[in-house]
């Protein structure tokens, strides 16, 4: 039988948000054969239950992996915090890379004391991120900002469109001036990162996307899956959604 993505590294989010991640991913590993996932038809994730983030995580994995791919990026805060620790269980053959709210890199910045970190309800409320946020946030004032609703208006595409502006201004324009940094702890919001500092100042942001690549590079040598290839490696976009305008959505926002 041929499987169609053997030998690949698949990545999958909610919808455009791992689009953040995989952009780091491929700067750190250019010789790689990547396909992302995007489950638009199904976003968001953040406000789903913990059952059904669990269950559809597991789906999309086990599509991946029965296609051949090598390893997987879980390009999605909610569905790591959710799903990761059951999924490496019940695959310890496969490195599953996750991503976490960058309260670490915040917290060990220069000056960096008062912290936003602006998720999604469920990244928020679940032990990982408390257990995050005791280990590194003790020493600082860490604001947890849930963002209901974000994910879903970025999943649309239209960026600087009032609807999102008026949403962030409603959920963060109260920390304006107040804050010296903030975390991006959806792998959406990347892409509003402009809007966000228009709003609070500007201030550092901080993203999981480049600890996560280089968590898959260490994961890949220490198994030896690293692609002996030298040559430029590929990148394949699959999404839930129907229609050839989801997959150009996904390459614009790769590409911007
Ligand atoms: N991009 C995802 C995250 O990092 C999920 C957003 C959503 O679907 O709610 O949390």
């Amino acid at each position: 039988m041929q499987l169609k993505y053997r030998g690949y590294i698949g990545v999958f989010d909610s919808g455009v948000g791992g689009i953040s991640v995989l952009r780091h991913l491929v700067k750190t590993l250019p010789n790689e054969k990547f396909v992302f996932f995007g489950d638009s038809a199904n976003a968001p994730y953040g406000e789903k239950s913990r059952d059904w983030v669990l269950n559809r995580s597991r789906d999309i994995v086990d599509n991946l992996l029965d296609e051949g791919a090598k390893a997987i990026v879980i390009a999605c805060n909610t569905a790591t915090s959710v799903a990761a620790a059951t999924l490496r269980a019940d695959y310890a053959h496969v490195p599953i890379i996750g991503v976490e709210p960058a309260l670490k890199p915040a917290t060990l910045a220069p000056g960096v004391d008062r912290i936003l970190v602006m998720a999604t309800p469920i990244t928020l409320r679940l032990d990982k991120y408390q257990q995050l946020a005791r280990r590194w946030g003790a020493d600082r004032e860490v604001i947890p900002v849930p963002c209901p609703g974000l994910a879903d208006r970025i999943e649309r595409g239209d960026l600087d469109n009032p609807d999102v502006l008026e949403l962030l201004e409603s959920l963060i324009g109260r920390y304006r001036g107040e804050v010296d940094g903030v975390v991006l702890g959806c792998t959406h919001y990347p892409f509003i990162a402009r809007q966000i500092t228009e709003i609070v100042g500007n201030v550092p942001l901080f993203d999981g996307a480049e600890g996560t690549a280089r968590q898959l590079e260490r994961r890949l040598a220490e198994r030896n899956l690293l692609t002996k290839s030298a040559g430029p490696g590929t990148v394949e976009f699959l999404s839930s959604r129907e229609g050839d305008e989801e997959l150009a959505l996904y390459r614009r926002f790769f590409a911007d």
